[in-house]
């Protein structure tokens, strides 16, 4: 593990997870306490998606799907997420997006792209970042990587409810359903498949509040950058 030996430098907190286990909510609120930027990488696969869709274009078609990518203008920060200068936030995060999202996240050169994004990103900065290959492949010599899961029964349930609130009409049995399938295709993705890294600290949220779940995580963040900060001096 790679010591900090300047509070100063950037650090990346790794937050990886399946669909609904509540990483981006917690990513976020713990990024507040922490008082570090956040980064929502499934936002980015989500624009890619996005673009595609609203361009015609088949998302299996690799080719074609790289050559619109590499003309995409994406822009993620704490409130927003904008498209070539279009605000997304809502547009991302519909079922059809969810849909073809599986087909843009096996496309490999979009993960080699999507990660130099990410990496350029968080150069330098105290980031919080969620997504499914932070701790395993993007952000490999993270200090801190957690691995958020909980049942697929709450995930789902989750997922209902945040689509509700969004005015998005769903039903459980069809949430779940879709669910089962993305956990599949992340689950069989060769590269940028989710998978927990080797010194991940595994967090179960089911049947904890937001709020319980913020403070464990913060507690084992802190303990570990402290370590990591004491090995740094060490050296
Ligand atoms: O996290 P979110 O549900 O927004 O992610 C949507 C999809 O984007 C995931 O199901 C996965 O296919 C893809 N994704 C990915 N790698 C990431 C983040 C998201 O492949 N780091």
């Amino acid at each position: 593990m790679k010591a900090i030996k300047d509070s100063a430098a950037g650090v990346v907190i790794a937050i990886d997870g399946p669909a609904g286990a509540g990483k981006s909510t917690v990513a976020r609120m713990l990024a507040d306490k922490l008082q570090f930027d956040f980064l929502d990488t499934g936002a980015l696969y989500r624009c890619v998606t996005l673009a595609v869709l609203q361009a015609g274009i088949d998302p299996r078609d690799e080719a074609a799907v790289v050559a619109l990518a590499d003309g995409l203008h994406i822009e993620l920060d704490r409130e927003s997420v904008r498209l070539d200068g279009h605000d997304v936030g809502a547009a991302i995060r519909t079922p059809e997006v969810a849909t073809s999202i599986g087909a843009i996240a096996d496309n490999i050169e979009i993960r080699q792209r999507l990660t130099q994004w990410q990496r350029s990103w968080t150069r330098g900065r105290r980031v919080v970042t969620e997504g499914r290959d932070q701790g395993s492949e993007v952000f490999y010599d993270s200090p801190c990587k957690i691995f958020l899961v909980a049942t697929r029964e709450e995930r789902a349930r989750r997922r209902l409810q945040e689509l509700q609130q969004r005015g998005i009409a769903a039903d459980y049995e069809t949430v779940l359903r879709q669910q089962n399938q993305r956990d599949h295709e992340d689950a069989s993705r060769p590269v940028g498949g989710l998978r927990k890294a080797q010194d991940a600290i595994e967090v179960c949220t089911t049947g904890l509040s937001l709020d319980a779940v913020v403070d464990k995580l913060l507690k084992l963040v802190r303990q570990r950058l402290a370590k990591c900060a004491e090995l740094g001096t060490q050296q």
